[in-house]
């Protein structure tokens, strides 16, 4: 969940150009899926100052809800009730990490888009895929999420010492459902959308060279290393990062092996060498803090270090 600082200047960005469909719509609030969402994923809500209010994970059912209330009581971390259009029960936490989470279980359904191709609009986006944290604890992070909640290691990045520098893990079998990227947070690094097909990545760089906004560019298009994936990221006109995203792989094999990637192999970012942009590493949305105002962002040991290394 975003907050924009003008409202129309969002929709102008996310529903004009990147087609995405509103479902429902406040006078302060756009609540916004992709082709493919049969609920809505990213709810835009106007404020004085761009941050995210939390990330939001669905469980399976009402009693699992419960049962998160109750793990938390465990772990000794303060959670609430709150209510969003559409999902009664939000359950809202921080996780030790200082990142702001959100679990619910039950959602309206609204009428699959998928097949409604005549509705499809702009950049085609399909379906929510993934969200990217960056956090100087990244080990910590990652062993919480695996050890408390059951999410699964995908692929890592580790220098010779063993140390764990970015971490992709999931729950659903696919790449990821959660990345770890080593920099100053807790910030949200990306949230990221599935895309149909290649083409459909490089058309959204034509929709947004021909709206003479070029500079929503920031990085790509390209294959990464990691997750194999064709991807494009864009920032929208708050300065959050959306990367588009397709053409990974699945991981439910019971035998996956995690896959290693070594510090310094410039392949796993851009496996066709490409450069990173400073800005990718150095820039993120502000989160907000479980008592009100923005997770203080702590410094990671990412600065001083050559932009091609998370
Ligand atoms: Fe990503």
């Amino acid at each position: 969940m975003f907050y924009v600082t003008d409202l129309e200047r969002s929709r102008h960005f996310y529903v004009e150009l990147l087609g995405l469909n509103v479902v429902h719509e406040t006078p302060g609030a756009l609540y916004l899926r992709a082709n493919e969402d049969r609920e809505w994923t990213l709810k835009l809500e106007l404020a004085p100052e761009a941050g995210v209010k939390h990330l939001a994970y669905r469980v399976g059912t009402p009693d699992d809800l419960e049962a998160a209330a109750r793990f938390l009581d465990a772990q000794g971390l303060p959670w609430r009730w709150e209510t969003e259009h559409d999902r009664p029960r939000l359950l809202r936490f921080q996780d030790p990490y200082g990142v702001p989470v959100a679990f619910y279980a039950e959602s309206v359904k609204h009428p699959w888009h998928l097949q409604d191709y005549h509705l499809h609009r702009g950049a085609g986006l399909q379906r929510i895929d993934h969200i990217n944290v960056m956090t100087p604890d990244v080990e910590g992070v990652m062993r919480w999420y695996m050890d408390e909640l059951g999410f699964r290691l995908s692929e890592f990045t580790e220098d010779e010492q063993g140390r764990v520098w970015a971490a992709w893990i999931q729950r659903r079998g696919s790449v990821h459902d959660l990345a770890l990227t080593n920099g100053t947070g807790p910030r949200l690094h990306h949230f990221a959308y599935w895309m149909p097909d290649m083409q459909s990545i490089i058309r959204t760089c034509d929709i947004l060279a021909g709206a003479r906004m070029p500079e929503a560019i920031e990085r790509g298009p390209g294959r990464h290393g990691v997750s194999n994936a064709f991807f494009l990221y864009i920032r929208d006109p708050d300065g959050h990062r959306i990367e588009l995203y397709t053409s990974d792989y699945l991981t439910v094999d019971p035998d996956f092996e995690p896959i290693r990637w070594a510090l310094d192999d410039p392949r796993r970012q851009t496996l066709w060498g490409a450069k990173t942009p400073r800005s990718w590493f150095e820039e993120g949305s502000l989160l907000e803090a479980y008592g009100g105002g923005w997770a203080e962002p702590k410094e990671g040991e990412l600065r001083g270090l050559p932009v091609h290394v998370i």
